[in-house]
């Protein structure tokens, strides 16, 4: 009924609105914010091609249903009402005609509502995300940029979403930032603010947020840069990107994901971009003519380069160099060249991926905040990716040597009520408490277990191991961990289980885990504690509130 009714409805509006309709074409007038289509992964991918008045605005491919939609995905067309959108496409026609206008994307009512959707996690309205990209701070927002594409659950077309928010936690999404151009599809990339000018986009006294992406097509990847006078919002390309191009240098496709910083010591500016088999740095005075410095083999991806006080101290510092996975080396950097001393070790595991950390934090704060996406999907969903917790990095010197500790930022906690707390209880009773939980959907667990013998020991939500403690080969959830005092036999654990996803903080941060949550259905035993006589010396439960 309600398909019949769309369609009727569809007909509708597109007779009035149609100015004409061809095979693999329709042009109509945009008066409302969304265009909305039909998707199905039954159909193969095919190019759809939009034009305003006449002038090509975009091209991405899309898996437009004939019939029946698995789902609905939008493009916001506000910028263009008023104005006249031809689209053609070169799959399957029939979906054309079932495209229509609303000021409503389809499914709106049940926004944020739905079965699988994380509720302390960002995650986008439709479509799938990867990377974040150009965190920063900036008038009392953070930016959240993110890889994004609107047109489909799958990795495609990439754009950068947008997102802000005043606290770290509560997101709003905004339409997408950057969209892809004749050089290619929008890849990660990161944002400054150009305070002194230095690339001449200012306007009066509003400084340019100066986005820096890889621009992606099929044989290269190279790099641009845009502007934004408007908070974000809006974005100019820089008219004569590239602005780097290292192919050839490389003799490689793989030249992507520029970090950009002002490097106050020397007053200028550093990029530093994945090419090839690690990290290169470069320089600018103006975010536009770059020069080749340095480069450092061994990472892969979305480089991240950035000092970090130890222990606090403002006076011992070391710099921090990471790709996309959490490993990292330490190290010193003189403006042009990073020189690696410690490493690589690693901080965190599992489905966190291409972690950022944002720029322009004001001194005042000081912290360095990272967030990661997390590659975790959510069945039944139209959309897939999601963001990880916001955490802050900082460095500690360990019994090991520095290493980098990384919790969730001190915003979380205004999400989480205690509900619950004990202490020194068997493996029994904590299981026998745990069962007011059974039901639960979203939760954050603190608990510290001491085990009696150094065999398995552990934590388990319906099955799924959220902590496999072993101190026979120092084995957590698989990977190599020993606790400061190795002799304590103890384990801490800062837990958040959000609907899709778990996240594990192990002792203070000094280590940190995520997975997807996907219980074993079979299972019945809820929240469960296991190990032979273990103690449970401390567990405290809090609930979590959604953020939408
Ligand atoms: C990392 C990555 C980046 C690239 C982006 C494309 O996940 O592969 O290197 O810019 O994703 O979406």
């Amino acid at each position: 009924m309600k398909t019949l009714s769309r369609t009727v409805l569809t007909l509708f509006v597109l007779s009035f609105s149609c100015l004409a309709a061809i095979a693999g074409e329709v042009s109509f007038k945009i008066t409302k914010q969304y265009l909305n289509f039909p998707i199905s992964h039954k159909e193969n991918r095919g190019r759809m091609t939009f034009e305003v008045n006449g002038k090509p605005d975009l091209s991405v491919v899309i898996r437009l249903a004939p019939d029946e939609a698995e789902y609905w995905v939008f493009k916001d067309v506000s910028a263009f009402k008023g104005k006249t959108i031809k689209i053609t496409y070169d799959g399957n026609e029939k979906g054309l005609s079932k495209i229509y206008q609303s000021d409503e994307i389809e499914g709106q009512a049940e926004l944020y509502k739905e079965k699988n959707r994380p509720q302390f996690h960002f995650t986008t309205r439709r479509g799938w995300i990867n990377d974040p990209n150009g965190l920063i701070y900036y008038e009392g927002e953070y930016h959240l940029f993110y890889q994004h594409n609107p047109f489909e659950r799958d990795w495609e077309n990439m754009h950068w979403g947008h997102a802000v928010s005043k606290d770290l936690i509560h997101w709003t999404e905004l339409p997408d930032a950057l969209y892809p151009d004749h050089l290619g599809t929008m890849f990660s990339g990161s944002a400054v603010i150009d305070y002194d000018n230095t690339a001449g986009f200012n306007k009066g006294k509003t400084p340019a947020m100066v986005a820096a992406f890889t621009a992606a097509s099929s044989d290269r990847q190279v790099q641009g840069i845009a502007y934004s006078l408007d908070k974000g919002r809006t974005f100019t390309k820089y008219d004569k990107n590239p602005v780097i191009n290292s192919k050839e240098k490389w003799n490689s496709q793989d030249t992507r994901d520029p970090k950009v910083f002002w490097y106050a010591p020397s007053k200028h500016w550093v990029l530093v971009l994945n090419e090839r088999d690690g990290h290169s740095i470069y320089t600018s005075s103006n975010l536009k003519d770059w020069k080749y410095e340095s480069h450092v083999t061994g990472f892969w991806e979305c480089p991240e380069l950035f000092e970090l006080p130890v222990d606090g101290d403002k006076n011992h510092t070391k710099w921090v160099m990471y790709g996309a996975t959490g490993t990292y080396m330490l190290g010193s950097f003189d403006g042009k060249v990073f020189t690696p001393e410690a490493g690589k070790y690693c901080y965190t595991t599992g489905s966190i991926y291409a972690a950022q950390t944002f720029t322009n934090i004001p001194a005042s704060d000081g912290r360095r905040i990272q967030i990661g996406w997390g590659r975790i999907s959510h069945p039944g969903m139209p959309f897939n990716g999601m963001m990880m917790l916001p955490t802050e990095l900082t460095l500690r010197t360990t019994k090991d040597g520095i290493r980098l500790v990384n919790v969730p930022v001190k915003e979380v906690e205004s999400l989480c009520k205690p509900l619950r707390s004990w202490k020194s209880l068997s493996s029994d009773e904590a299981n026998r408490h745990l069962k007011e939980f059974y039901d639960a959907d979203c939760l954050r667990i603190k608990t510290t277990i001491k085990l009696s013998h150094a065999t398995d020991a552990g934590f388990n939500l319906f099955g799924q191991r959220m902590i496999g403690y072993d101190m026979n080969s120092n084995t957590l959830n698989g990977r190599f961990y020993s606790p400061q005092d190795p002799t304590s036999m103890e384990l801490s654990a800062d837990i958040y289980i959000d609907r899709t996803s778990i996240e594990v903080f192990i002792d203070g941060g000094l280590y940190s885990y995520s997975m997807e949550r996907r219980p074993d259905t079979n299972n019945r035993e809820g929240l469960h504690f296991w190990g032979n006589r273990i103690e449970v010396k401390d567990l405290q439960v809090f609930s979590v509130e959604s953020i939408w």
